[in-house]
């Protein structure tokens, strides 16, 4: 009897889980998406910018509610298509936003009209998913507030939004020619001149040679102009004694970073739209892909100013501190910039220090989703660095990801089983002790769409192992991010994953949930999620130029209860010949 009414109970909660209530309101947006002249770090660049602005407009919503964009491509010369980072997509996969996965893109003069729930609350963003366009300025915040009736664990006075991101002079075009050249031919993105926050950074001009500073300015001629507006120092404006929470994402192309404020503890409570237990920190390492809370109490001399800073962690930094001013009070004197110097992060390559920080964050108590006990498949995913055809590639298992015409998600709904490659197993050898630290030529490294398939529920565990790239005793850092699911993040280590030693260091007790999760040089990632979200989700590095190189999988899930995909994402590749013209 107890044991039917625990059933019951537990079929119960499954239910709300899965199903949450629909009963916000439609938020709608128009947008245009364009090429605009815009200065981030005063030097003037074509950045692809919504309704005239960048970064783009911010969405805020109630959980619940349904977020409805009509999307216009006004890019006379690519396709589009935007993803909305950290929403599940519930029921709506073609509505991820991933060109080739999910969708068609979308062409130049068509309008395509997403429309999706976000269920829960938390800090979010969206961003261009086509080519490197998150590189060249298309993204802005989503944030999901809780419904009233829901408990947040703890109060604040006021919010304050810090996306952070880096930021090159060469056009996107240029950066992506480098990356697929042929052998010593290619060159890659390079270290970012700046680092923006709230899309501002400051360039220092006198690098620059100057331009003719009388309009016309020809189109080619870089021009640096400290006074411009759009790369005014952004400001967090806060009131002696109150807190705030800081909404920070990282939309970061290539650079891990680290985020402090200068005089100011934070303490970390939310990481990827989940609540954490609280952590004391003095600085915040961010990769791409991830968004965090964080309280601060303006508890310094208000008399002054301080610095909000970023720095870049990971790789020799090339690029200067990216600043932002805290000022105490609304417009007066204490809104000047102050006058220390620019706060220092950890170490570039202080890695220990980032996996102990990584460590600390975990669920925290009565806001734990329950942890599946155990998965039933296993997949090992070897990440290399290798040369295909000639050119220099990321693989995973030996495929490096690239698109075929055909929208995966489509190509499963309609049978076109051609349309798209399924995932190898990882490398023989890996098993038996893959040498992650020399670079092995891995000739057999191939291109391809890469899918693994899942049924509808299965628990998987995934063991992100890293490993050396082309150059001697190099091993990088690699954020992934995983579209459609939260995962469960059980553990980091270092060198490679074996069951025997490493399976007792795992964290089954209060993993945190997340959507992105760092693998450390030379380290391994172990993840656990629940394909119960049909769809085809990509699963990727993101790093821009590292997911351009093939550097991602597909995961499909659940492919036998599609729903329909509506014909407005469809009309590429294979799908062309479903429509014919009336
Ligand atoms: Cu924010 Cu597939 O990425
Ligand atoms: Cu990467």
């Amino acid at each position: 009897m107890e044991k039917i009414t625990a059933l019951v109970l537990a079929t119960a909660v499954v239910i709300a889980w899965i199903a949450p209530p629909a009963r916000g309101e439609v938020r709608s947006f128009q947008w245009k998406v364009e090429y605009i002249y815009w200065a981030p770090d005063c030097v003037e660049t074509v950045v692809i910018g919504i309704n005239g602005q960048y970064p783009g407009p911010t969405i805020r919503a109630t959980a619940g509610d349904t977020i409805r964009v009509e999307l216009e491509n006004g890019m006379s010369t690519e396709g589009l298509a935007i993803h909305w980072h950290g929403i599940r997509q519930i029921g709506t996969p073609f509505y991820d936003g991933v060109p080739f996965a999910s969708q068609c893109p979308i062409n130049p003069g068509e309008t395509f009209t997403y429309e999706f729930v976000v269920d829960r609350p938390g800090t979010y963003f969206y961003h261009g998913h086509y080519g490197l366009q998150r590189s060249a300025g298309l993204y802005g915040s989503l944030i999901v507030d809780p419904v009233p009736s829901d408990a947040v664990p703890f109060t604040y006075d006021g919010e304050l939004s810090i996306v952070l991101n880096d930021w090159w002079h060469r056009s996107i075009y240029s950066q992506e020619t480098g990356l697929s050249q042929l052998g010593s031919a290619f060159r890659f993105v390079g270290e970012p001149q700046s680092l923006l926050i709230e899309g501002r950074g400051r360039y220092n001009c006198s690098l620059i040679p100057a331009a003719p500073s009388s309009p016309p300015l020809s189109g080619d001629v870089m021009s640096c102009n400290s006074s411009r507006p759009q790369c005014a120092m952004h400001a967090l404006a806060v009131r002696p004694g109150l807190t705030y929470r800081l909404r920070i994402a990282s939309v970061a192309s290539l650079s891990s970073l680290n985020f402090l404020l200068e005089g100011h503890n934070m303490t970390l409570v939310e990481a990827d739209g989940h609540y954490v237990t609280p952590v004391e920190i003095s600085n915040l390492d961010i990769y791409s892909g991830e968004t965090y809370s964080v309280l601060v109490t303006a508890n310094q001399d208000p008399s002054r100013s301080y610095w909000a800073a970023v720095n870049v962690r990971g790789r020799r930094p090339a690029t200067p501190t990216g600043l932002a001013i805290l000022s105490y009070g609304d417009g007066s004197s204490s809104s000047a910039p102050p006058s220390t110097p620019s706060p220092q992060s950890p170490a570039w390559d202080d890695f220990a220090y980032s996996v102990a920080q990584a460590r600390r964050v975990v669920s925290r108590p009565g806001f734990q989703i329950p942890l599946p006990e155990r998965a039933n498949v296993r997949l090992m995913l070897l990440s290399t660095q290798n040369r295909i055809d000639g050119k220099i590639k990321w693989a995973i298992n030996n495929v490096s990801y690239v698109p075929r015409a055909t929208p995966v998600i489509a190509a499963f709904q309609f049978n076109l089983t051609t349309a798209y490659d399924l995932a190898a197993s990882p490398p023989r050898d890996f098993s038996r002790g893959y040498k992650i630290r020399n670079a092995p030529p891995n000739p057999s490294a191939i291109q391809g769409s890469g899918v693994y398939t899942f049924r509808h529920n299965d628990v998987v565990d995934v063991v992100l192992q890293n490993s050396n790239t082309l150059v001697p005793n190099n091993s990088e850092i690699h954020p992934w991010h995983l579209h459609g699911h939260d995962f469960w993040v059980l553990g980091y280590g270092s060198g490679i994953y074996r069951p025997h030693r490493h399976a007792s260091t795992l964290n089954f007790v209060n993993p945190p949930m997340r959507n992105t999760v760092a693998v450390f040089p030379y380290g391994w990632t172990y993840l656990r999620f629940r394909a119960d979200n049909p769809g085809v989700w990509a699963f990727h590095c993101h790093i821009e130029s590292h997911f351009h190189m093939g550097m991602g999988v597909m995961f499909a899930e659940g492919v036998d209860r599609l729903p329909r995909i509506p014909a407005q994402a469809l009309g590429c590749g294979y799908t062309k010949a479903l429509f014919t013209a009336p």
